[in-house]
């Protein structure tokens, strides 16, 4: 069978203004997940999604939420996540103090646990939490805000974390200036999911959806 990247749209790069019709729409054309990314001033100086986004994105689409935790001690705040419907779950490993346990809470409570790697932080540093993880969402921009340029250094470490996804069986997913372009590239190296602000924003949803999905079939 064949693979299709996976789509997962930033809703923090979304018309906040018309949530209904941002998320009817691109459930329409097909997205994959929603990214939403959780920020608390602390973690990351800005300020991102909360939980009211959380509910009214859950409320008007049946495709699954993958919520990106950027907000200290996140262990906190599992239950409150997986109470909203998150599918996947996803924390930055230096902002818990025992991210293994948080990793096996979240998978405990039948929501697929990840975690963030931000670009200055090495496969090493995160290393042991991998085979406890179903998602790796490797940053490719430093976390916090949308529209940002992709930060070409952190390729040679997605190429090895491609290599390290199917060894542990994780998916992984990029996130941070991402365009059709860059999805092609990193495809090759074993990324299968994509989160897209921006790019996907700015555009046409569906031609852009196309762009990124055309990789598998030209293979
Ligand atoms: C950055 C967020 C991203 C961001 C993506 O901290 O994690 O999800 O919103 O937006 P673009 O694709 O515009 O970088
Ligand atoms: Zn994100």
């Amino acid at each position: 069978m064949m693979t299709m990247p996976k789509i997962h749209p930033s809703i923090l790069c979304a018309n906040h203004g018309d949530i209904k019709g941002e998320v009817e729409k691109l459930t329409a054309v097909g997205v994959d997940y929603f990214h939403i990314d959780v920020m608390d001033g602390n973690f990351v100086p800005n300020f991102g999604c909360g939980t009211e986004i959380i509910k009214a994105v859950k409320n008007y689409t049946d495709i699954p939420l993958d919520v990106h935790l950027m907000i200290e001690n996140p262990a906190r705040h599992v239950d409150l996540f997986c109470d909203l419907g998150a599918a996947i779950l996803t924390i930055h490993p230096e902002a818990d103090k025992q991210p293994a346990r948080t990793l096996a809470a979240i998978k405990e409570r039948g929501v697929i646990p990840g975690i963030a790697i931000k670009p200055d932080t090495s496969i090493e540093d995160v290393k042991e939490f991998l085979p406890l993880c179903g998602y790796v969402l490797a940053m490719t921009v430093n976390p916090g805000y949308g529209g940002q340029s992709f930060l070409e250094s952190t390729v040679d470490k997605i190429k090895n974390l491609g290599i390290l996804a199917q060894e542990y069986g994780f998916a992984l997913c990029v996130d941070g200036g991402i365009n059709a372009q860059l999805a092609h590239r990193l495809w090759e190296y074993g990324v299968t999911n994509f989160v897209m602000g921006n790019a996907l924003f700015k555009g046409n949803y569906l031609e852009v959806m196309n762009e990124v999905r055309a990789v598998s079939s030209a293979e």
